[in-house]
């Protein structure tokens, strides 16, 4: 077994470990529950659903499952084509319309658990408590990542306080970074815990930020520094996650780092 593969794996114990309640006698233990991390971005267009497919899509694997991932962009519902999901049977808005019950309402993408959007739904989505909707979920996956509508509006915040930990994504320009302070600035507001940022589609072009600028700007580490790559626009436009489409391109590389970081996070949590 190679060194990577040996770290992966033992990192993988921990984090299962961690998940078993220890028994002791006389002492009822509840089974611990799914931690729920949000993928948000002031701006649309920087890589939010791309980030959510493909770290739901690396965790899976790292974790031989129980991970779920939500489309929480009511409006604009789009993870399914990321997935190559155009039309998924059953939706989050029958969910939200109680149509059906969410457990109904899972789409299984090659094995990952994913809870969609309906592309067509044509109504206002008003503020809903999707947290509650949510909780019903957490005894049966492991993690759940929610990737979310871009804006800071009431779609977005009750997005955000179903999370219980946030990624921020960003690209290397200053209107980008400049946006994305407001949804640091949602995070504090309604205490939700920010792990850390994502810098997105790094061209290495002279006027871009460096990651010292980034990371001093919003003040939060660094968990993944993504180039611009065309292998993840074509995965998008086959409806495959680049980590799976392209694994050896840079972009998937990085995005498998990331799990890895974020793995880490958990086993520290
Ligand atoms: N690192 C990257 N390199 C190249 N294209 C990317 C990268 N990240 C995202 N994209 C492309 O950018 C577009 C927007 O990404 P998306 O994840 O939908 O953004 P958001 O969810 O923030 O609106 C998609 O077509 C996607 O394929
Ligand atoms: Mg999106």
């Amino acid at each position: 077994m190679n060194k990577k593969t040996h770290k992966s794996r033992e990192r993988r114990t921990k984090f299962l470990r961690a998940l078993k309640p220890e028994k002791e006698p006389g002492i009822e233990i509840k089974p611990r529950k799914a931690i729920i991390i949000g993928v948000f971005s002031c701006k649309g267009g920087v890589g939010k659903t791309t980030t959510a497919a493909n770290l739901s899509t690396c965790l899976h694997n790292a974790l031989d499952g129980g991970v779920l991932v939500v489309d929480a962009n009511l409006t604009a519902p789009n993870l399914g084509l990321h997935f190559g999901e155009m039309n998924p049977k059953n939706t989050i808005h029958d969910v939200l319309t109680n149509k059906i019950p969410i457990e109904k309402a899972i789409t299984k993408c090659d094995g990952l658990h994913a809870l969609l959007g309906s592309i067509a739904f044509g109504e206002d989505v008003h503020s809903v408590d999707l947290r509650s909707h949510l909780d019903i979920l957490r005894s049966s996956y492991k993690v759940i990542i929610l990737d979310s509508a871009p804006g800071v509006g009431p779609e977005v915040v009750s997005a955000m306080k179903a999370c219980d930990e946030v990624i921020i994504v960003t690209n290397p320009y200053i209107p980008t970074v400049a946006s994305t302070i407001k949804t640091f600035g949602a995070a504090e507001r309604y205490k939700i815990s920010v792990i850390g940022t994502i810098v997105n589609q790094i061209r290495g072009e002279p006027f871009e930020l460096r990651m010292e600028d980034v990371r001093k700007a919003l003040g939060w580490p660094i968990l993944a520094a993504i180039p611009e790559d065309s292998k993840v626009r074509e995965a998008t436009s086959v409806g495959v996650p680049v980590v799976r489409h392209a694994p050896d391109s840079p972009a998937a590389k990085r995005f498998l780092k990331l799990c890895d970081s974020v793995l880490d996070h958990i086993g520290k949590m």
